[in-house]
């Protein structure tokens, strides 16, 4: 099989590249490097850049690279800025899948794999999140990657295409150190920037109905994000694969941002004395993943925990910051 990987310049479309072509798979990656970097792919992985939603370009690639299967990363990410400009977000999310579907269904692609996200669910007031739970996003981002699988379901039905959604939890550390994030948008990230400029972290909210009071979250590595693609892929890829899957990824525990905090501040050596500011808008008490469908579909399930994740992004980061360490 060859797997065109979209976005693969990108954080986690690194990493899947990268962990694709280790395990033996061939990859091709486009992407237009409006986010990504270029220098995070090796170079036997061939690059082509340009848009995911390029219909002539598309049909050249897939042709060209005789592509079997795709992975499709590629998209806008922020959920503020999906706030300001939902059109951008429904342009580049959902018409640009349109386009990139219908390219696939044309060069005769039978397996599609669709980076979707916990942010399908919205806020609901549960214990563990399963695939069951009813999908309600409270945001535009949150409503493209909804609408995004049921594009994808619907032309895998239509068109004979085995498919797969996977809705990422919250996705944090590094394979290596040059893989690492460069957005400031997750929490840990967040932590970093403001430890590196002198300022207090800040918690938005300690009364929320938690332990202690902060927001509880799943996170996952995105090494095993990675690998969690290569065993999906590997599914759809088989003689037997047909339908649609759609999964969680997280680890099924819960990890409260506070908790989050003191580990930053034991893996960067600084105490982590924030601030606890006003709620945010939207911010669920507690959003926790059931890894159970993953687990029993695919016999897959997550290996490192927070702490790598966070040793792994902090080495990230000090690549990039270097002033970091030194403060
Ligand atoms: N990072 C997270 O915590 C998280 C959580 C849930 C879901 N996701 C999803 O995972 C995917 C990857 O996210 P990421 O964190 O690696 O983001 P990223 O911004 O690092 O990666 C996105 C990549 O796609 C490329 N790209 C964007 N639009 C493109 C287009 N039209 N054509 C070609 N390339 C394009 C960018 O240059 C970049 O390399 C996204 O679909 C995102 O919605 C991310």
């Amino acid at each position: 099989m060859t797997w065109l990987i979209t976005g693969g310049a990108g954080y986690i479309g690194a990493h899947v590249a990268k962990a694709m072509a280790f395990a033996g798979e061939r990859v091709v990656v486009l992407d237009d490097i409006s986010t990504g970097m270029p220098g995070r792919l090796p170079e036997d992985i061939p690059l082509v850049r340009g848009s995911a939603s390029d219909r002539a370009l598309l049909d050249r690639v897939l042709a060209e690279h005789a592509v079997t299967g795709v992975v499709h990363l590629a998209a806008k990410k922020q959920v503020g800025q999906s706030v300001e400009q939902p059109l951008l977000y429904y342009r580049e999310n959902v018409t640009g899948l349109t386009v990139l579907l219908e390219a696939v269904v044309a060069a005769g692609v039978r397996r599609f794999l669709f980076s979707s996200s916990a942010a399908v669910y919205g806020v609901p007031d549960v214990d563990l999140i399963t695939e069951d739970t009813p999908c309600a996003p409270i945001n535009p981002y949150g409503e493209t990657k909804l609408a995004g699988e049921w594009l994808v379901r619907a032309a895998g039905r239509a068109h004979g295409l085995s498919t797969a959604c996977l809705r990422y939890f919250n996705v944090a550390g590094a394979a290596r150190p040059e893989l690492a994030d460069t957005g400031v948008y997750n929490v840990v990230p967040m932590f970093f920037d403001r430890l590196t400029r002198g300022e207090a972290p800040r918690i938005f909210g300690d009364d929320y109905p938690t332990p202690d009071g902060t927001c509880v979250r799943d996170y996952i590595h995105v090494a095993d994000l990675a690998d969690a693609h290569l065993a999906v892929a590997r599914k759809l890829g088989g003689e037997t694969a047909a339908g649609d899957l759609t999964v969680n990824v997280g680890r099924g525990e819960g990890v409260s941002v506070r908790e989050l905090a003191d580990l930053v501040g034991e893996v960067t050596g600084r105490p982590v004395d924030a601030v606890i500011e006003p709620r945010r808008a939207g911010d669920a008490a507690r959003a926790v993943a059931s890894a159970a469908r993953m687990s029993r579909e695919l016999g897959w399930s997550a290996r490192l925990g927070v702490r790598e994740m966070v040793e792994s992004a902090w080495e990230g980061w000090c690549l990039r910051h270097p002033e970091a360490r030194l403060r």
